[in-house]
This record gives C-alpha cells, sequence and structure tokens, in this order.
C-alpha cells in the first residue's frame, strides 16, 4: 500500500472544519479590502534563500529542494510571504509606486520533525499589505486576525515585539555579537552559525541551555532608535484604545530573517507544546532585497491546521436531493431529472438500482433532505417518490410538476 508521506496529511474528516476556517479568513480579510493571490507551490529556491534567509531552520534544514528536469534548483514554497513579495515586484507594482493588499491560502511544506500541530505540509491563510508605512496598518492586520479567531471563537493570546529598522539593528547586533562571542563555548553549533550570519535568530534558539544563557543577553527592544521606540509605543496605543490585549516578549524574534519592526504572534495555551497559531509582522526591506524599489510592507499568516482542535465541527443542515432508481429501467429517467435539476440544486445520484430502504439509509448518510426514487410504477406514469428527509413527509409528483417547484 502507498501511503501518505510522514507529516502530511489527506483532508477528510477535517475538510468541514477546514472550510469553515478558510470561510472565516476570506470573509474577514476582503471585508478589510484585500484580494486574492495565488501563486506558484514551486518556485526558485534563491527566493526563498535571499528572503527567509540563510540563518533560519526553514532554509537551513527544512527545505524540499531539488533540481528540476532543466537543471534549475526549485523548492516547495515553506511560507506564501516570498512568493506575495516576488510577484509584486515581477507586476512592478513597486516601481509604480502601488499599494497592495493580498490574501492567499494553500499548501506549504517544511521538512520538520512532525509531531502533534506540526506537519511537513501544511496549510496557511495569509495577508501581505504592501506600500503601508503607518503603524496603523500594524494595528489593523493584528486586529483582522484576531477578528478571525473571535470569529471562530478561538480563544487567543498576542505577543509582541519590535525588532527595530536597519539604523537600530546594526548598533544592536555588535552588542549581541559581543555577548555571543562571550558565550561561544557555552551556545549550541547552530547559534554560532547564527552569531554570524543573523544573530538576533539566536535568541529563538529551542535549546534549553542556551535559553538560560540567553536570560542575561541584550535586547533589541531596550535598544531601538527614536523612531522605533516611537513607533512601537504607536502600536501599543493603538491596540490598548481599540480593546487588544497582548502581552510585550522581548525575546519574539520570529523564524524568518526579514522581519523588522513590529513583530507579533497568536498563541493558543490549549493545542499542546506547538501552541502558535498565527505569525507576522513588518518587512519594510524585503522588496528592496529581491530586486525591487524600497517598499513597506506588513503582514501575517494563520495556519489552518493548527486550530482545527480550537474549532467545532460546525453542524450541517440536511441539503440537496438524494435520486435513486428501483430497477435497471429507471436509470435513464433519474439521470435526466438529475441533469435538469444540476444548475439550481446539489443533487446526489445513484446508479445503481436499489431496494427503497437502501436508497434512504444512503440518503440519510449523505444528509441528503430530498430523497426522490423512480421504480416501475413511477416510470409509467411519469412520477416520482419524493421523501423529505427533514419535514418527515411523502408523496408522488408527475415529473413535470415536481421539477417545475423543486427548489
Ligand atoms: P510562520 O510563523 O513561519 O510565519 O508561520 C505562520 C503559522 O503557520 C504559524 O504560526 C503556525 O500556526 C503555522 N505553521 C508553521 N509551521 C507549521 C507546521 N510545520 N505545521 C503546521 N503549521 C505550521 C510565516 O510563515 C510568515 N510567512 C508569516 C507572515 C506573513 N509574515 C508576514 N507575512
Amino acid at each position: 500500500m502507498i501511503a501518505a508521506l510522514r507529516g502530511m496529511k489527506d483532508i477528510i474528516e477535517d475538510a468541514p472544519k477546514f472550510l469553515l476556517i478558510l470561510a472565516a479568513c476570506e470573509r474577514a480579510a476582503k471585508r478589510a479590502g484585500f484580494a486574492f493571490i495565488e501563486t506558484p507551490h514551486l518556485e526558485e529556491t534563491a527566493l526563498f534563500r535571499r528572503s527567509v534567509g540563510e540563518s533560519s531552520d526553514i532554509v537551513g534544514k527544512e527545505m524540499y529542494e531539488f533540481t528540476d528536469k532543466s537543471g534549475d534548483s526549485v523548492c516547495l514554497r515553506p511560507e506564501g510571504t516570498a512568493g506575495a513579495a516576488r510577484a509584486f515586484v515581477e507586476k512592478k507594482f513597486d516601481r509604480a509606486g502601488e499599494k497592495r493588499k493580498f490574501y492567499y491560502d494553500g499548501a506549504m511544506f517544511r521538512h520538520e520533525r512532525p509531531q502533534k500541530g506540526r506537519l511537513r505540509s501544511f496549510h496557511q491563510f495569509g495577508v501581505e499589505s504592501f506600500g503601508e508605512k503607518s503603524v496603523y496598518e500594524d494595528a489593523n492586520l493584528i486586529l483582522l486576525a484576531a477578528r478571525i479567531f473571535d470569529d471562530l471563537g478561538i480563544k487567543h493570546e498576542l505577543k509582541i515585539n519590535s525588532l527595530g529598522c536597519e539604523k537600530c539593528m546594526a548598533d544592536y547586533r555588535e552588542k549581541l555579537v559581543k555577548f555571543l562571542g562571550g558565550a561561544s563555548g557555552e551556545i549550541c553549533d547552530d547559534c554560532l552559525r547564527r552569531k554570524d550570519v543573523n544573530p538576533i535568530r539566536a535568541l529563538d534558539c529551542k535549546n534549553e541551555s542556551c535559553q538560560k544563557i540567553y536570560e542575561n543577553a541584550p535586547l533589541i527592544t531596550d535598544n531601538l532608535c527614536e523612531e522605533c521606540d516611537l513607533d512601537f509605543a504607536k502600536l501599543r496605543e493603538i491596540l490598548i484604545a481599540n480593546n487588544m490585549k497582548f502581552i510585550i516578549d522581548k525575546k519574539l524574534v520570529r523564524g524568518l530573517d526579514y522581519y523588522n519592526k513590529t513583530a507579533f504572534e497568536f498563541v493558543s495555551s490549549e493545542i499542546g507544546s506547538q501552541s502558535a497559531i498565527a505569525g507576522g509582522g513588518r518587512y519594510d526591506k524585503l522588496i528592496e532585497t529581491l530586486g525591487g524599489k524600497a517598499t513597506f510592507a506588513v503582514g501575517f499568516a494563520i495556519g489552518i491546521e493548527r486550530i482545527y482542535d480550537l474549532v467545532k465541527t460546525p453542524e450541517v443542515d440536511r441539503d440537496g436531493i438524494y435520486i435513486g432508481a428501483l430497477d435497471s429501467l429507471a436509470v435513464s429517467d433519474i439521470f435526466a431529472i438529475a441533469n435538469k435539476l444540476l444548475d439550481r440544486q446539489k443533487v446526489m445520484i445513484e446508479y445503481e438500482p436499489k431496494k427503497l430502504a437502501t436508497h434512504l439509509k444512503n440518503a440519510d448518510k449523505l444528509n441528503a433532505k430530498i430523497c426522490a426514487i423512480i421504480g416501475e410504477e413511477e416510470r409509467v406514469k411519469n412520477e416520482i417518490w419524493i421523501k423529505d428527509l427533514a419535514e418527515k413527509t411523502e408523496y408522488k409528483k408527475s415529473v413535470k410538476e415536481w421539477l417545475e417547484n423543486v427548489n
């Protein structure tokens, strides 16, 4: 038997939840003026190396990267921001100085160690806002994510931090490298690598002994330049004014290299160790890094599978018409009827003739509202037998009349 790959799942039983979550996300994003974007699942590997960054675990360890038949190095997208940013530049929206707001959903791929809430193929719903400098947009996105979670009945906690800008980061980086250098005998190999590539990412190390050492590390939030400090204060002020609770987590550095200034994560205390249900922040340098004209940007993504357990399976009302035949001669009649109904109704057709009781059982299992049956008696009289499974009524009607009135 060929099974799905480790860490990759079919969405079958969870389909109602998956669709419910997506619908809530899309509704909220559209209402907030975001437009749909779909980018390819496969991109040039260089895109993720340059954006997500060499110091991240994603690029360092987790990419589904291979050489395609043309000899090009390509990679299954580990996240959606890089593709959206690439598309923004490729369409020259940056040159035109346009503001664009996109939302997307789809599968992302990371070769991580699978565990509860951590898959190798998982789905994100994300939004990316390009061209907006105001810190109000950071707050706008945080409130959008919170609205989605509230709509889905999900309890959440918001953590925020500021990662500063190029200016304050340069000074801070020096301090941090010095600190990490002083501890180079004690920190892990990953952190030693991060020290040279992107030292701030060391603070995100999962290693407990490293974390112990970093309790005394200098933190970017305490080393912000005036503008970043003011922006971070303004963000907190806006969130408070809009009743959005948050905690400041000075060690929140996010797992991707492109962030600056605002960084945030939504966590849930009800789903175990993989508690991050959404993450995002500002990434004002990414468009330039990808060869575009400097463009402000901020976004976030929600992990769809992460929130399955926090969402109740929706109750679905009986819906649609199940149609079946009692003998083989009636099959062509039910097929023709189904075909006429399909432009206005959900129809589930059973080609195999069966006993009435079996059809009724099937219709019930499929959650149909109507079970419509034709046997020999109905066929010769041009009639159809109907059971309304919601109303618990049954009757016969001429096919013509029923077709005219069914809705
Ligand atoms: P991220 O924090 O890497 O950010 O992922 C966002 C969310 O995706 C996480 O909070 C988590 O819920 C979910 N997630 C991540 N990895 C897995 C996994 N292996 N299995 C299941 N769920 C997972 C980003 O990807 C950024 N692109 C977000 C962003 C958009 N920043 C700016 N714009």
